[in-house]
């Protein structure tokens, strides 16, 4: 759609969410019926419950600006349900395909959070708060589902595979000082130069975790897990 002003572009936005929000009613019972974990599935079912909620709020949204919600496809969204819908299909061990699903939803949540945050903007500046009031709740719950999605105690369901021994051989070979010398055969790469240190990241804020995992995990709570650990 050509937009010649802010207004024309909100109401694209909008239309955009509103096909996404759609397509989310409709995807997100497969992955909850897919999940292996009761907590998970649980989570993705008050997820859903979530979403028909925003469909409702998009709907009065546009009944402030007096426009039609309907006419655009959500083309990231399908993308994203697709990806989804691939990693249902390809299976595999249930736990790990579990954090898989994490993953994809995490993915759909920053996509929301983003296409929301943009709206919220164009509403507030072109004075309409009603609309401005109603995205806000929404990317407000949309946040709060991804800092969930954090919080998930990823690693007890993440099990190390089992270490490979020729990777082992090497990676003792590698730390020996004849390695360096090239006398064991092992290493080829002696002339390079050592590997930069690994710089610490900091400790990630966990401050906003109120999600408390299953009782099994408690090991592993909020506040024990790495950025970006799956
Ligand atoms: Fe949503």
């Amino acid at each position: 759609m050509k937009v010649q002003n802010l207004r024309e572009l909100l109401v694209d936005e909008l239309r955009d969410l509103y096909s996404a929000e759609t397509q989310l009613t409709q995807a997100l019972p497969k992955v909850a019926k897919t999940s292996s974990r009761p907590e998970l599935k649980k989570a993705i079912e008050h997820h859903l419950k979530e979403t028909e909620g925003q469909v409702t709020r998009l709907e009065q949204a546009f009944q402030q600006l007096h426009e039609n919600p309907k006419g655009k496809m959500c083309e990231g969204m399908k993308g994203l349900i697709t990806e989804t819908d691939q990693r249902i299909k390809d299976g595999g061990d249930p736990a790990t395909l579990d954090a898989g699903l994490i993953a994809e939803a995490q993915r759909v949540e920053h996509y929301e959070i983003s296409a929301y945050g943009s709206a919220r903007t164009f509403a507030n500046l072109l004075g309409e708060k009603n609309v401005v009031h109603l995205l806000e709740q929404t990317l407000q719950e949309e946040k709060a589902a991804d800092a969930k999605l954090n919080c998930w105690p990823r690693p007890s369901i993440w099990k190390p595979a089992q270490p490979d021994p020729e990777m082992l051989r090497a990676g003792e070979a590698a730390a020996s000082p004849s390695a360096f010398a090239g006398g064991d055969g092992l290493r080829r790469d002696a002339a390079l130069p050592p590997a930069p240190r690994r710089r610490r990241l900091p400790a990630p804020d966990r401050s906003r975790c109120r999600f408390s995992p299953p009782p099994e995990n408690r090991e592993t709570a909020p506040g024990k897990h790495r950025e970006g650990e799956v």
